[in-house]
């Protein structure tokens, strides 16, 4: 580790430029729309309609994507770079549908923030849920973004409360709605106390805002009505007296969460938080290994792969892997070490994702991104370093909830499908479970699309003609047992019941949480894991 006089300026200085973060939210709550509001304000893109019609443009032109593109979902998931006040900020993307959510979690142990939309209609929804309790597991800090406040929808305070009960964090805001739907006037930000005015279809600029520093000015009657006037002072007396203020502390060790009240679509209040995003989400910082810690700055380059993506360019049927940086500085051509498999490999190619485009890079730094071309030999978890070998924890596999026998069509495709269900296993896009007893695939998932994925790209990238059938089976756990007599004597009265999942991880399948819970009770000195680490 650096002592701190041979710390490199430019690395620290970098470190404090990146942010790097993802949206959550449940589908339709905004956040396509407010990626591209983002992406406007960091000058990534020109012009609305930009995000979706890239999502359109790669569904048009590649196999895969088919399936998105008939089911009208988006699978991929990929990063968006773009600068905003002198910051290097990464967004990564996330896949809407539930059915792709093992992706989403993956993608969340490569950020160090989230910005959480909410549709104040609809309030907390169960994507959401969902995806909050994968924060809490590393407790990434979460900035509340409260959409669609042009529509009519639930009070702020009830959807506080929503918030509080269903994600158990506690909301604090930076500012204040006035009125909602056809009422909406604006938003006052309780901190600058200024009074952003709506106007639909406008966006505000940076000097529209108006200083109200007492709320009992009377320019506020006449700004937005004597009553809706009234009713802010009221509110705004009532939550300074009810809530708690922001606190830096609680809200990265993520128990607090400040929220913003706008509209995406009229590019409403989303300034505003971006304004405090820049400055109040953590710069990269220390990650966990299985040895030690790692802090940014060290000298010695290292990172992981949470995320590998095919096709993203049809014309190669190329894989790209997603590596976050975790410290040291990449450039290129750099040699590394790949510790799974012992050897040492160039990176001459590593690509930055803009918005619209994939650039070569010459440098990175922590926080960052890089793409790097897979030939098979990267798996998600896999950890690249100059030094020593490490292996970053938190990149987990998630117990999937679904499973299927696959179905060979042609026999003689036996070694094929094998290679194809390995290789798709280690990109993360099903899980492959060997019985202890007989010798078919099981395949699980977090959500049931991932099977038609599955089958489509068995075909296309392996010329494997198979199919799936239902299984009657609902919940998977890892199994440990430090008694590996105890071990021993639970295999042999559960066979038919264990499996070997891609990594040799033993798995016990059943049919439901009644029978799990009734097997546990029956071991109690056998652990059983809805997460596991990779190898
Ligand atoms: P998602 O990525 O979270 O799934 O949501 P997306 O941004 O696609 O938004 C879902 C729908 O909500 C879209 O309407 C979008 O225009 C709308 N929306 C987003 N922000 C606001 C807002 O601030 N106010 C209102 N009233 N609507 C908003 P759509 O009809 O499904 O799609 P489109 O035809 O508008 O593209």
């Amino acid at each position: 580790m650096n002592s701190n006089n041979n710390i490199d300026k430019n690395l620290l200085n970098q470190i404090n430029k990146r942010r790097t973060f993802a949206i959550i939210s449940h589908p339709d709550a905004g956040k396509t729309t407010l990626t591209e509001k983002l992406l406007l304000f960091g000058g990534a893109i020109q012009q609305a309609g930009a995000v979706k019609s890239r999502k359109v443009a790669k569904a048009a032109t590649s196999d895969f994507m088919s399936i998105e593109q008939e089911r009208g979902i988006s699978v991929s998931s990929s990063v968006m770079k773009f600068t905003y006040q002198g910051y290097e900020i990464n967004l990564l993307d996330t896949p809407g549908h539930k059915d792709f959510s093992e992706d989403t979690y993956r993608v969340l142990t490569a950020v160090d923030c989230a910005v959480m939309i909410i549709d104040n209609a609809k309030g907390v929804e169960p994507q959401t849920q969902k995806l909050m309790e994968v924060c809490r597991m590393r407790n990434t800090p979460i900035i509340t973004f409260i959409n669609k406040l042009d529509r009519e929808g639930m009070e702020p305070l009830d959807l506080f409360e929503d918030i509080e009960d269903k994600l158990q964090i506690e909301c604090v805001p930076l500012t204040w709605p006035i009125g909602m739907g056809k009422r909406f006037k604006g938003v006052y930000n309780l901190e600058k106390k200024e009074l952003g005015i709506f106007s639909p279809g406008y966006t505000p600029k940076n000097n529209d805002g108006v200083i109200i520093d007492d709320l009992s000015d009377c320019r506020l009657d006449e700004l937005i009505s004597e009553s809706q006037a009234e009713q802010l002072r009221e509110s705004v007396e009532l939550i300074c007296g009810a809530s708690d203020p922001f606190d830096m502390g609680l809200y990265l060790n993520g128990t607090q969460t400040p929220v913003f009240f706008g509209s995406a679509i009229n590019n409403f209040g989303v300034k505003e938080m971006l304004d405090t995003f820049v400055k109040i989400a953590p710069q990269p910082g220390v990650r966990s290994t299985a040895t030690r810690d790692v802090e940014p700055h060290e000298n010695a380059f290292s990172g992981f792969t949470f995320k590998i993506q095919a096709n993203m360019d049809p014309e190669h049927r190329d894989r790209i892997a997603f590596f976050r940086i975790c410290s040291g500085k990449f450039t290129k051509g750099m040699k590394v070490k790949h510790h799974r498999i012992g050897k040492e490999i160039k990176i001459s190619n590593a690509t930055i994702f803009m918005a619209q485009e994939r650039n070569n890079i010459e440098e990175a730094y922590p926080g960052d991104i890089i793409g790097i071309h897979n030939h098979g030999t990267i798996k998600i978890g896999d950890t690249f370093t100059t030094k020593e070998p490490l292996k970053f924890l938190g990149i987990p596999n998630f117990a999937p909830e679904h499973f299927r026998r696959v179905i060979l069509k042609d026999p003689m495709k036996a070694k094929a499908l094998q290679k194809g269900l390995t290789q798709l296993s280690e990109e993360g896009t099903i899980q492959v479970f060997r019985p202890l007893l007989g010798n078919m695939h099981i395949i699980g998932a977090v959500g049931v699309l991932q099977f038609d994925v599955t089958m489509a790209r068995l075909k296309a990238e392996y010329n494997v003609n198979a199919g799936y059938e239902t299984i009657d089976l609902s919940v998977a756990r890892w199994v440990t047992c430090e008694d590996e007599t105890i071990l021993k004597d639970f295999k042999r009265k559960n066979e038919s019941s264990l499996t070997m999942d891609s990594e040799d991880w033993l798995t016990f399948l059943t049919t439901s949480e009644y029978q799990l819970g009734f097997v546990m009770e029956e071991w109690p000195q056998i652990q059983f894991h809805k997460t596991r680490e990779h190898n």
